[in-house]
């Protein structure tokens, strides 16, 4: 097992981290991090501005990797290799990230690993905890992507399920920015929902019930739009009520994967940025234990987007000896599932 360092800058945060494939627990695992959010400098536009995010991860990523390196007591010339995020996500961000790490292999005669950010998403679980083993149903409910997944291991990947318009954590960015919270809007809608009545406005629950465990939010937007312009509901009640139906959506969704899912799965695991949510933690323990599994999801502070788990994906790689060369291209776009084909309605937004 290796020392890598890992570097993340697909989004709106520049994040670095060294990570200790030998260390047998979360602590000893991280053995530093720094993560820089950008949270300020799109805040006025109220989402992610590609050209703003690129020119921030440039000014900030350098010394970040210097600091990083001196938080963990190393010179660059310790680490065993160096990975990097190569999509998908923004193009720019990507590309600043991966050149970052493509130069310091070079200068430092290590290799590469390329590792999709998606992954990292997908093993952080085994990085938090020791013992989860493949394969496993991973719910993967990030800004971007909303998808079930088994993960037989590394790059092993058979998608059950993807969404057909919005992202989860789109539908909760969208009903911030209705209900005027601001961005990042996860967070504050479910601040918010803590104060409301979850019954208090009649919602959708898109594709509840239908047999193929496929998501929709769009609808549900929507409607949280209506509720909100009908000018009658507390805002609370609009953000209990809207997390209600959309975490109905994800539990019945994910109950019908479970069902036909490959026998042999060892957990429930949930990851990406909305696996921070309280509630649908708590729901999807439930979902888990009525199957006889565990509920594994990573520290909140793991789920959204970081550096520790591309280093840990790193480590995988490493480990199996999956390096990738210096000309390895930066991808926008990059399913973890290479053969999921596409779901009808998909890219049809409401
Ligand atoms: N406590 C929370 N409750 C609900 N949603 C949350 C919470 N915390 C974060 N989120 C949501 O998680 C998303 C950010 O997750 P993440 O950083 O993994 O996404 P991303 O990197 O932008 O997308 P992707 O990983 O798909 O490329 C945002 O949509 C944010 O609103
Ligand atoms: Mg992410």
């Amino acid at each position: 097992m290796a020392l890598i360092l890992g570097i993340e800058s697909s989004c709106d945060e520049t994040a670095a981290a060294v990570i200790d494939g030998n260390g047998a627990t979360l602590a000893t695992r991280i053995v530093a991090q720094r993560i820089a959010s950008q949270d300020e400098a799109h805040r006025p536009y109220g989402g992610v501005v590609p050209e703003i995010a690129a020119r921030a991860h440039v000014e900030v990523l350098g010394p970040m990797v210097e600091a990083v390196l001196a938080d963990a007591g190393l010179a660059l010339g310790d680490v065993d290799a160096i990975a990097a995020t190569a999509g998908p996500g923004l193009i720019g961000g990507v590309m600043v990230g991966l050149v970052t790490a493509k130069a310091l292999a070079m200068a430092a005669d290590k290799p590469l690993v390329a590792v999709n950010h998606l992954e990292g998403h997908a093993l952080s679980p085994r990085l938090a905890d020791p013992s989860l083993c493949y394969p496993y149903l991973l719910l993967l409910v990030s800004g971007g992507h909303c998808q079930i997944l088994e993960v037989a291991g590394v790059g092993q990947y058979r998608r059950l399920a993807t969404t057909i318009d919005d992202a989860l954590g789109e539908a909760f960015d969208k009903t911030a920015k209705i209900l005027g919270l601001g961005y990042p809007g996860g967070p504050a809608v479910e601040r918010l929902a803590r104060e409301g009545n979850p019954k208090a406005v009649p919602l959708p629950r898109p594709l509840v019930g239908s047999g193929e465990p496929h998501f929709s939010f769009a609808g549900l937007k929507s409607a949280v739009m209506r509720a909100k312009d009908a000018g009658v509901h507390a805002d609370a009640d609009i953000a209990a009520s809207f997390q209600q139906a959309a975490l109905d959506c994800v539990v019945d969704r994910t109950r019908i994967a479970l069902s036909v899912a490959a026998p042999g799965m060892t957990a429930l695991v949930v990851a990406g940025g909305v696996a921070a949510n309280a509630a649908l933690r708590g729901a999807l323990v439930a979902l888990a234990a009525d199957h006889g599994l565990p509920l594994v999801a990573p520290p909140p502070k793991l789920c959204t987007d970081n550096a520790a788990m591309i280093g840990w994906a790193g480590v995988e790689r490493f480990a199996l000896g999956y390096t990738d060369p210096l000309d390895v291209a930066a991808r926008p776009r990059w399913p973890l599932d290479e053969n999921a084909a596409p779901v009808r309605g998909a890219g049809v937004k409401a």
